[in-house]
C-alpha cells in the first residue's frame, strides 16, 4: 500500500516535470513563429532562449540518467529496460542539435533564409523531443500501471 502510494507520487512528479518542460518548449516555439524581421535582434533573443532551454534540458536529462524516472520504473517493469536505455542514449544528440542551432544563430549570416532554416530545424527538433518525452511517459505509466494492479 505505502509502496504503491510512493509510486503514485513518483509518477505524478515525473509527469509534472514533463508538463513544465513541454510548456517551456511551446513558449519558445510560439515566440519563434511570431517573431518577424522587424524584431531586429531576434537572432540574439532566440539564441539566448535556446541556451536557456539547453540548460533546462541538460538538468532534466541528468536527472533521468541518474535514475530519476528510470530505476523505480524498471524495478517494477524490467522489460522496458532496453527501450529506456535507447531513450537515454538520445539525450546527447538533442543537446548537440541545440548547440548547432545556437551556432547558426550566432554566426554573422543573419538573413531571412538562415532564420527560416533554423526555425524549420527547431520545429523538427521539437517533434523528436516531444516523441522522446512521450515515450518516457508511456514507460513510466505502463510500469506503474502494472504495479498498481498487483500493489494491494
Ligand atoms: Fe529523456
Ligand atoms: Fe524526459
Amino acid at each position: 500500500m505505502g509502496q504503491s502510494q510512493n509510486h503514485q507520487t513518483h509518477v505524478e512528479s515525473f509527469l509534472e516535470e514533463h508538463r513544465e518542460l513541454m510548456q517551456h518548449l511551446s513558449r519558445v516555439q510560439q515566440w519563434c513563429h511570431e517573431s518577424t524581421e522587424a524584431d531586429t535582434n531576434r537572432f540574439e533573443i532566440f539564441s539566448t532562449q535556446l541556451e536557456d532551454l539547453r540548460e533546462t534540458l541538460m538538468e532534466h536529462f541528468q536527472e533521468e540518467e541518474d535514475g530519476g524516472y528510470l530505476s523505480p520504473a524498471l524495478e517494477v517493469a524490467p522489460r522496458f529496460s532496453r527501450d529506456a536505455q535507447e531513450l537515454l542514449q538520445q539525450h546527447q544528440e538533442f543537446l548537440n542539435r541545440l548547440d548547432s542551432l545556437v551556432n547558426q544563430l550566432k554566426s554573422d549570416q543573419q538573413g531571412a533564409d538562415v532564420w527560416s532554416g533554423v526555425q524549420a530545424e527547431f520545429d523538427e527538433f521539437l517533434v523528436n523531443l516531444r516523441k522522446h518525452e512521450g515515450a518516457e511517459n508511456a514507460i513510466v505509466q505502463s510500469a506503474f500501471g502494472d504495479d498498481v494492479g498487483t500493489g494491494d
